[in-house]
């Protein structure tokens, strides 16, 4: 059994983390707009990352006898100023889920159920993790600033990332 609380906010979740697949989309579209083919590239495998952490809830819900509810998702911005800004939101973004997956595992623990939250132990993890790779990017793009060459050293770079195994 899954408490009703616990489950209207995993299914808050499932449509966050289907928000974040669709932001960063859009910036992948963005992206390649701009002739950035790695960060697009980058940004279309964090895309699908978060398409598996939307499932990842949605399974844990189905697991526990509940009922997934599927809600609109909102439409993401879909023009930056520049690479930086764009990943400057993506880090803005990471710490907001961060908030929210915090705030899961005190509900979790208010409502003593200890699966749900060693279940969310994995993203608490996670979460560290996307933050520091975001902060990274964020801090190499501040120092390139506006030099084309570097630029595009960076695109070059983050066009390396593999996808996850089992997310393509
Ligand atoms: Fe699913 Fe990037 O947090």
């Amino acid at each position: 059994m899954f408490g009703v609380r616990l489950q209207d906010s995993f299914n808050r979740q499932i449509n966050a983390e289907l928000y974040s697949a669709y932001l960063y989309l859009a910036m992948s579209s963005w992206f390649d707009s701009q002739n950035f083919p790695g960060m697009a590239s980058w940004m279309r495998i964090q895309a699908q990352e978060e398409q598996q952490h939307a499932l990842k809830f949605y399974d844990f819900v189905q697991e526990r006898d509940g009922r997934v509810i599927l809600t609109a998702i909102e439409a993401p911005q879909g023009e930056w100023s520049s690479p930086l800004a764009a990943f400057e939101d993506a880090l803005a973004h990471e710490r907001k889920v961060t908030g929210m997956i915090n705030d899961l595992v005190d509900l979790a623990i208010a409502e003593k159920d200890h699966a749900a939250n060693v279940f969310l132990q994995w993203f608490v993890t996670e979460q560290v993790e996307e933050e520091a790779t975001a902060g990274q990017i964020v801090d190499r793009l501040k120092v390139v600033a506006d030099n084309p060459v570097a630029l595009l050293m960076v695109d070059d770079q983050l066009g390396k990332r593999a996808p996850e195994p089992g997310a393509e």
